[in-house]
């Protein structure tokens, strides 16, 4: 949530910084702003209400020089989306500028201390008492900024991750993270700062993740320096930036969630590639060979995750006990977190998150390391905290996800887990080899099959027009296809804001039939593998009380076909595959029913795509 965008170099920043500022608004849209040392050494600072299209159109007529600059886009959490509240946020003397993400818990009692001592609040944010504690503790020592950051952290609680500029220090830009992701870019002469890789790429692929605790002082003419809070040196360990800029472009498609559907059979080969053996029949998957006797060990696997990571762990689940026989419990991290659950040392808590870096499933991790599970970790943000928090894992290799509602990252997550499925199963003997062999080389076919059903794209973008008048939509499916119901659901609320609920087909029974008439569209994942004559008396029933039927079935389908309104075909495959072809019709139709509603697809209101609070 919120992006942070920081320059210093000998390039003008603001060019840098509303760059940045695009790329990052995938993580919070609301507001936006930047505070610029301009050549004159005076600190300007523009914030305005919504998009960053409009803080570029504020700056047309402004004084944007300088090369050094911080910016924000910002998802609010305290205090509305408004002018004031938006960052960067001034010290009392106006020549500190600080942008944050995060939540700063004690920021009452910190509000009302630097209140009685005379300084002044313009804004609710939590972020405010950041800089004026700064300030303050720079006032009332007599020291510098630099002194007095470490300071002012020690006193702060909460998550943060913070970019500062001193007015009268213009060569020096600060950064520090605790909770909230933060990265430095190095290049020539320059440094950059960034919440995440997007805005850096471009210019440098050497950074540093900044690790929880950590401050980076970055000094015109000088190395980066990195300390902890107690102002310890620590040596920076400079990475290789492993994203392309072509990645986070949108080349040639309209939106970033169209791109990310279409990028799915390339995407499923990169995370099955070097992991998938078709010609050995076999998986490899280096997370579960160098920790075998855990997973041959494991009483049980816990998954947490959040959203759509969830709907991939209760798929997953399916995978696990039915083909590696470990019995495995998907819990919501917010909930797991907070309610005492019962853990044990030999259970393995594996965690799935597209950002590696949701504040709820990364809570949940590590409260069961104070268990003492065995933590491992599916994601896909290559150096975020999640991997670095888990004892071992596997990246899902989707790429970078901007669009914010997820869809390549969910097909991804689901083939990793299918490996994990696989490889478990091989550990533990519990599938003959020539049922593996049939699943390795089908799950080597699912690529080619997802290309087969993009090519059905303009029929659904056809249907489309047809629902705007919808104010609900039910989505049904049984067995493997009752997650990807959810999980189709969560994308037409996400992007259309039209109410979606998926159900369990036989649940419908238990309440949502009251809600079908004949204008209540009802999507059901009819696939031919799996409990197909049930489904179809789930259909019969939603027909003969007039509901309007959109089915997903397989190639050559006749029963369904007859008896639904609108029909998509889907390759066959095998069961346990089916929710990485049933998803793709489903991430199509919600696209295209919020691109006929004239919805931001990209960037829907209220939700942002990394939630790193909770
Ligand atoms: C947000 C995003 C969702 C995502 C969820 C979990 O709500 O909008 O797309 O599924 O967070 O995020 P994670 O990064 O942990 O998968």
């Amino acid at each position: 949530m919120c992006g942070i965008v920081g320059y210093m170099g000998p390039k003008e920043a603001a060019p840098i910084l509303i760059k940045g500022l695009h790329r990052l608004e995938y993580r919070g849209y609301d507001s936006a702003g930047i505070a610029l040392i301009n050549g004159n050494g005076k600190l300007s600072i523009y914030k305005t209400k919504g998009k960053v299209a409009n803080l570029e159109k504020l700056l047309s007529d402004k004084d944007v020089s300088g090369c050094v600059g911080i910016a924000h886009t910002r998802w609010a959490t305290h205090g509305e989306p408004n002018e004031a509240n938006a960052h960067p946020h001034l010290s009392e003397h106006n020549n500190i500028a600080l942008i944050h993400n995060g939540i700063i818990e004690n920021y009452k009692a910190l509000k009302e201390e630097l209140v009685s001592k005379g300084y002044h609040f313009y804004s609710d944010t939590d972020t405010e008492v950041i800089v004026q504690l700064i300030q303050y503790i720079m006032d009332t020592h007599k020291i510098s900024l630099t002194e007095a950051v470490p300071q002012a952290l020690a006193n702060v609680i909460g998550a943060y991750a913070i970019a500062i500029i001193d007015k009268d220090n213009p060569d020096v830009m600060i950064a520090a993270r605790k909770g909230s992701p933060l990265i430095v870019g190095i290049g020539k002469d320059e440094f950059f700062i960034g919440s995440d890789a997007t805005p850096i790429v471009e210019y440098t692929d050497k950074v540093v993740y900044l690790e929880e605790g950590q401050i980076a002082l970055m000094e015109r003419g000088k190395e980066l320096q990195v300390t902890d809070l107690n102002k310890i040196n620590i040596s920076p360990v400079v990475k290789k930036l492993e994203i392309s800029l072509e990645e986070i472009e949108k080349g040639g498609f309209a939106d970033f969630m169209l791109k990310e559907i279409y990028e799915q059979p390339q995407t499923l080969r990169n995370s099955m590639s070097g992991r998938l053996h078709p010609d050995l029949g076999e998986v490899r998957l280096s997370g579960i060979i160098d920790n075998k006797e855990k997973f041959l060990n494991a009483r049980r696997i816990i998954i947490c995750a959040c959203g759509t990571s969830w709907h991939a762990a209760l798929i997953g689940k399916y995978m696990i006990e039915e083909i590696a026989r470990i019995p495995v419990e998907v819990e919501y991290s917010s909930e797991f977190r907070y309610r005492n659950p019962v853990i044990y040392d030999d259970d393995i808590v594996i965690a799935i998150s597209q950002s590696g870096e949701t504040a709820d499933t990364l809570a949940a991790l590590k409260l069961a390391r104070t268990k003492g599970a065995f933590l491992f970790g599916i994601c896909n943000v290559v150096g975020s905290s999640i991997p670095r928090e888990t004892d071992s894992g596997c990246y899902t290799h989707a790429g970078p996800e901007i669009g914010v509602a997820s869809t390549k990252a969910f097909t991804a997550q689901v083939s990793t887990l299918a490996l994990l499925a696989l490889s478990l199963a091989k550990e533990k003997g519990t599938i003959d080899d020539a049922t593996r062999l049939r699943l390795v080389a089908e799950l080597q076919r699912i690529p080619d099959k997802i290309e087969k059903i993009l090519k059905h794209d303009r029929n659904i973008s056809m249907l489309a027009p047809i629902f705007t008048y919808a104010r609900n939509f039910i989505y049904l499916g049984r067995g493997y296809n009752y997650p990807v119901a959810l999980e189709g659901a969560l994308k037409l609320k996400e992007i259309s804001y039209i109410h979606a609920e998926g159900y369990p087909a036989a649940e419908m029974k238990h309440g949502p039939i009251a809600l079908i008439d004949e204008e209540l569209p009802v999507v059901v994942i009819a696939t031919r593998k799996g409990k197909y004559d049930k489904i179809v008396s789930n259909i019969q029933e939603i027909k003969s009380r007039k509901g309007k039927i959109i089915s997903i079935v397989t190639e050559g389908d006749v029963d369904v076909r007859k008896i639904s309104d609108w029909s998509f075909e889907i390759p066959d495959t095998e069961e346990c595959f089916v929710p990485l072809l049933s998803t793709i019709p489903l991430q199509l139709l919600a696209y295209h029913i919020a691109v006929v509603k004239g919805r931001n697809v990209d960037q829907p209101r209220n939700l942002a795509k990394s939630v790193t609070v909770e």
